[in-house]
Formats: C-alpha cells, sequence, structure tokens
C-alpha cells in the first residue's frame, strides 16, 4: 500500500510485547522501499529535549519523512574527450608559480564536435573525476559539474581482465538538455534555506524562490517553503514522495505531541506515520489519570489502523537465531540451534540472540570453529536473562535491609 501510494496521511500501530519483531517489521519496511523513499525512525523519548518544544522536534522528523523528487532539465554538454589542455600564465602574485588561466576540452560525439574554452575552476573536479583523453564525460553547464562515464568504446582492448567501463560515443549533438532527477527532504530544504549555501541545484532553485537569508527554521520558513513546493507540484516540476515516520515505543509520547500528531497526519504534506509500542492499557503521559489503550489517547487510537505482533513460535526462532548467525558468519550447527530456541521461549528471543556471540567466543577458547551445545550451555549459566537476574536480586533483599 504505501508503494502503490494509498497510505499517505494514514498510521499504523504496531502493537505486541517486547521481542515481537515490531522494530524488525518498520526496518524491514524501510529497507523494501529503497533509498529513494525517506524513512525516519525516532524513538518517543527523543522529543523530549531540553533545547527544543516537543512538537518542533515532531514537526523536523515529519519533515525529514516527506520526499520531493524534482525534475530538471538541464543544459549539459557531452562527449569524448579529445583535447583538455590547462593554459598557463606567470602567477602575478608570485616570482615562481604559474596560474591556470583557462581549460581547453574538445568533445566529440556521432553527430559533432566542439571546443569549449573552460574557466579555471572547472581544473579541480576534472581532475578528481580523473579526466583523461579517450573518456566519455558531461559537464552541466550551470554548475560546472563534471561526471566522467567510462573510456570511449574506440579505445577498448583485447585484454580478459580489465578494470574500465566501456561506453559508447555519446549520440546527438555535444551541448543538449538532459532531465536530472534529485531526491531531497522538506526537511533538507528547510536547513539550506535557513543557512543558504551554494551546491546544490535544488536548493538554490528553492533560495532563488524565497530570495531571503535566515538562520534558524521557522514556522514562517516553513509555510513559504511548502507554498513553493506546491507551486512546483502544481507545475510538474516536482513530484512528492510520502516517505514514513516510524515512531518507536510511542507510548513515551504525550498529550501534547498526540494532539500535533492528530493534526499533522491530515495534512495535506504529510508521510505515513507507524507507531509500534509494547503496552497494554497505561495512562497517557501529560495527563493526570487518563488511561487508554496503549497510553494513546483515543481521538488518535480512532485513526490508527492497529497490528498485533505475536510471539514468535520455537521454530520461528530457530530460524531467526539461524538467520542472524549467518549475517554474523558464525558456524552454528542444528542441534545447537534447537538448544538456542528453546532458551528463546524459555526467555526472549534477543536473550537467545545475544547469547551468539559470547557463545561463539566460548567456543573458540575451547579451539572449536562452530558453537556447540556446551558452550550455550556455559554462556546460559554466566550471563543471565531478565528473569533470573530479577530472582537472584529477590533472594537477595533480606541482605540489602
Ligand atoms: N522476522 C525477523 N527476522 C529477523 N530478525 C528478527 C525478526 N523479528 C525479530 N527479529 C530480531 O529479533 C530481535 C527482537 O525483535 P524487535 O523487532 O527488536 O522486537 P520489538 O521491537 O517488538 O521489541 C531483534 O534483534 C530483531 O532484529
Ligand atoms: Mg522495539
Amino acid at each position: 500500500m504505501i508503494k502503490q501510494r494509498k497510505m499517505a496521511g494514514r498510521a499504523v500501530l504496531l502493537a505486541g510485547e517486547p521481542g515481537t519483531g515490531k522494530t524488525a517489521i518498520a526496518l524491514a519496511i524501510s529497507q523494501e522501499l529503497g533509498n529513494k523513499v525517506p524513512f525516519c525512525p525516532i524513538v518517543g523519548s527523543e522529543v523530549f529535549s531540553a533545547e527544543c518544544k516537543k512538537t518542533s522536534v515532531l514537526m523536523e522528523n515529519f519533515r525529514r519523512a516527506i520526499g520531493l523528487r524534482v525534475k530538471e532539465i538541464k543544459e549539459v554538454f557531452e562527449g569524448e574527450v579529445t583535447e583538455l589542455t590547462a593554459h598557463e600564465v606567470d602567477s602575478p602574485m608570485s616570482n615562481q608559480g604559474r596560474t591556470i588561466s583557462h581549460i581547453i576540452i574538445g568533445l566529440k560525439t556521432q553527430k559533432g564536435v566542439k571546443t569549449l574554452k573552460l574557466d579555471p575552476s572547472i581544473f579541480e573536479p576534472l581532475q578528481k573525476a580523473k579526466v583523461s583523453v579517450g573518456d566519455v564525460i558531461y559537464i552541466e553547464s550551470n554548475s560546472g559539474a563534471v561526471k566522467r562515464m567510462g573510456r570511449c568504446d574506440a579505445y577498448r582492448q583485447e585484454y580478459d581482465l580489465e578494470a574500465e567501463d566501456y561506453v559508447p560515443l555519446p549520440k546527438g549533438e555535444v551541448q543538449k538538455k538532459r532531465e536530472v532527477i534529485q531526491d531531497v527532504t522538506l526537511h533538507d530544504l528547510d536547513i539550506a534555506n535557513a543557512r543558504p549555501q551554494a551546491g546544490n541545484d535544488v536548493i538554490a532553485m528553492m533560495n532563488q524562490a524565497l530570495r531571503s537569508k535566515r538562520t534558524e527554521i521557522t514556522d514562517k520558513l516553513r509555510t513559504e517553503i511548502n507554498k513553493v513546493v506546491n507551486r512546483y507540484i502544481e507545475q510538474g516540476t516536482a513530484e512528492l514522495v510520502p516517505g514514513v515516520l516510524f515512531i518507536d515505543e510511542a507510548h513515551m509520547l504525550d498529550l501534547e505531541c498526540f494532539t500535533y500528531l492528530n493534526k499533522a497526519i491530515e495534512s495535506e504534506l504529510a508521510p505515513i506515520v507507524i507507531l509500534a509500542t509494547n503496552r497494554s492499557s497505561c495512562l497517557v503521559r501529560g495527563t493526570e489519570d487518563l488511561i487508554s489503550p496503549h497510553g494513546i489517547p483515543k481521538d488518535v487510537l480512532d485513526r490508527l489502523l492497529i497490528i498485533k505482533t505475536t510471539a514468535y513460535s520455537e521454530d520461528e526462532i530457530k530460524t531467526i537465531v539461524g538467520i542472524r548467525a549467518r549475517t554474523e558468519g558464525l558456524n552454528v550447527p542444528d542441534a545447537s540451534l534447537d538448544v538456542l530456541s528453546k532458551i528463546g521461549v524459555s526467555t526472549s528471543l534477543r536473550y537467545a540472540i545475544q547469547l551468539l556471540t559470547p557463545a561463539s567466543v566460548a567456543a573458540e577458547a575451547h579451539g572449536r570453529d562452530f558453537i556447540a551445545e556446551v558452550d550455550i550451555e556455559d554462556t546460559y549459566k554466566l550471563f543471565l536473562d531478565t528473569r533470573r537476574s530479577a530472582a537472584i536480586l529477590e533472594g537477595m533483599q533480606p541482605a540489602f535491609a
């Protein structure tokens, strides 16, 4: 639904005991969406900071989760480099040094050739991209950004082992228009306009539209940015990409935050909000005596699609611990996985996962290259899970009195 853009302005609540995979699901969603869709994870308690108002922390994170895909038509020069010369003159500043006065670049395509005389500032990007004669490059005419596409096909040699990427001689003219796509978030635009700086085209574009210098992200600045963004969307220059704002431990938010959330979810520029909590019924923070399911006020609950997560079965725990072991490069035979998943059932999935590393150290100490059942049993005795640890302290109460 998120991918099909059917989720904008909605909110989901993942509710379930600790260790039932709520955070894991949220991270999996972000992986699945890819890096073009913004994903902003926070923990409920993060909104309480000494420097910022709770609602502005929330607002900032909302804007981190809203993406904007900006399409720009740019003028570029593209072609195979046929000439690359830096013209030097005696530097007027010192008697030995020479400085570059200009750069001459010859570019060739299937249709034409062009010789460009460029400002010395292009020298550094050219060097950085390691451009030499025979490479195919493109230069953005207004920003001077250089991109090396690869070596031209004509230079291909008959070696089997080569690190070069070969690209065909570009079609069309040397000077052409090209569609360039950039992804930014509303928060990127807020920051850039609060502290204007050169370098990013989209941001420069926004700067032009706003024509002002500010030092702080204010509501007024955000409203102005929204106006410009909406205009770009109407013109078809930009497209809104609603991302995901994930608020873990949502019961940590207080009434003021929930009131804000309720309003923000309704707004035109809203991301998909995913909340997670392991609380059943509890006090809504910031109130004297308002007890509500999941510690979330009723009017917010009403908007949420609630998804319950349940404890993993022994088999599922075995699979998850197995995946974890593989990603950590540990050799855990089936019998040991069985021991771990049994421990996982009686303690918690997280505890079982945490035993992997110390168990691998124990295995190594015994000269094994795999984790044996005895390694797990040993570490299980060495490191306590919550229940055993609490029970021990309970038993020691008289000693503390
Ligand atoms: N489906 C899964 N696949 C792989 N690892 C998982 C899966 N579900 C949970 N885990 C792992 O189990 C542990 C507990 O899950 P987590 O998402 O943190 O639970 P919760 O947020 O509900 O308390 C984490 O280490 C997590 O990475
Ligand atoms: Mg969690």
